[in-house]
């Protein structure tokens, strides 16, 4: 695994690209916005900061996609951004434009990539990607449940006193306030949350942590970038590492917890082919059905993303 390239150079594909290249795991990243000289600008910054940063990883920013051809893995982040007052499904009509067209433009030069999608509404992104690309469904997912996960877990160590480090969780569902954090799946150090923190304190973590990206766009008039885009990065670490790593990803699920074919929230395992394995937990009637719920939800978005004329 040596090309990773991350389509839309804005804050979120910038802070993807900038955070890989810390880590020092592929040869090559390449920055691709429509807005070249943007992807050129960043790329080119990101890549002078090597010395200082200490690696090797090799940053390039374009408008052509002749400069992707043979990614092992391909990021796509671009988009419009929420602003406030909008929800993440406001975004459908102008982002599923973009990806259909970006996705086929990255098939063109890399006929087997794996796609990791982040731009929202995400998990009807996911779907239009894997539509448009006809690759498996193991090498087309999306980002969500990394950054859902992780702002739970950051509130809870905030909370805690603790560091977010000790803190272990898994959530699913779709990646909007319909989202299923799941306390009986999270531990601190080993120990049940349940046993550090009263039910009163965590449900109010979980409430916030639904509407986690909206908290965010209120406050800076723009969604987030920092979180998601290291959440992203992080999936691409496991897949070029091999590491088989579990967590929550946007997959299309097809009979697993009782879902037909579609794209939400579960845990997968990711190694070198991208999702090896769907995780099935054994969720209570109540967990169950709070998923399902938020399946309807994502269900919704996905029809009205099918009649669309693109
Ligand atoms: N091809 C390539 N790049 C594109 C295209 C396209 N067809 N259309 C838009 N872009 C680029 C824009 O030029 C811009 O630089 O996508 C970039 C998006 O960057 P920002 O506006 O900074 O948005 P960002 O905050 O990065 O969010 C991007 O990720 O988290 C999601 O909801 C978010 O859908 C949004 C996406």
């Amino acid at each position: 695994m040596s090309k990773v390239t991350v389509i839309g150079a804005g804050n979120v594909g910038a802070t993807v690209a900038n955070v890989l290249a810390h880590r020092d795991i592929v040869k090559e990243v390449v920055l691709l916005d429509i807005q070249g000289n943007l992807a050129k600008g960043k790329a080119l910054d990101s890549w002078q900061q090597a010395p200082i940063g200490n690696y090797s990883t090799f940053l390039r920013g374009t408008d052509n996609y002749e400069d992707t051809a043979n990614s092992d893995i391909v990021v796509i982040t671009a988009g419009v951004p929420r602003k406030p007052g909008m929800s993440r499904d406001d975004l459908i009509s102008i982002n599923a434009k973009i990806v259909n067209t970006v996705t086929e433009s990255i098939l063109k030069y890399s006929p087997n990539p794996i796609l990791i999608v982040v731009s929202n509404p995400l998990d009807v992104m996911t779907y239009a990607a894997y539509k448009k690309a006809g690759l498996p469904s193991s090498k087309v997912f999306g980002m969500a449940g990394i950054l859902d996960t992780a702002r739970y877990r950051a509130f809870l160590a905030e909370a805690l006193n603790t560091t977010p480090k000790d803190i272990q969780a898994i959530l699913m569902g779709g990646h909007g306030d319909t989202m299923v954090p799941l306390p009986r799946y999270t531990t601190v150090a080993g120990i049940p949350v349940t046993e550090l923190i009263g039910a009163e304190a965590l449900d109010a973590i979980v409430e916030r942590t639904k509407v986690g990206g909206g908290e965010l766009v209120q406050l800076m008039g723009t969604s987030a970038w920092y979180a998601p885009g290291a959440a992203a990065a992080q999936m691409v670490e496991a897949i070029v590492k091999d590491e088989n790593r579990i967590f929550p990803c946007c997959a299309l699920v097809n009979g697993e917890y009782g879902l037909d074919e579609m794209f939400i929230g579960v845990p997968v395992k990711l190694g070198k082919n991208g999702i090896e394995e769907i995780i099935e937990l054994k969720l209570t009637k109540d967990e169950l059905q709070l998923l399902h719920d938020s399946a309807k939800a994502v269900k919704s978005v996905m029809e009205v993303y099918d009649q669309m004329t693109l």
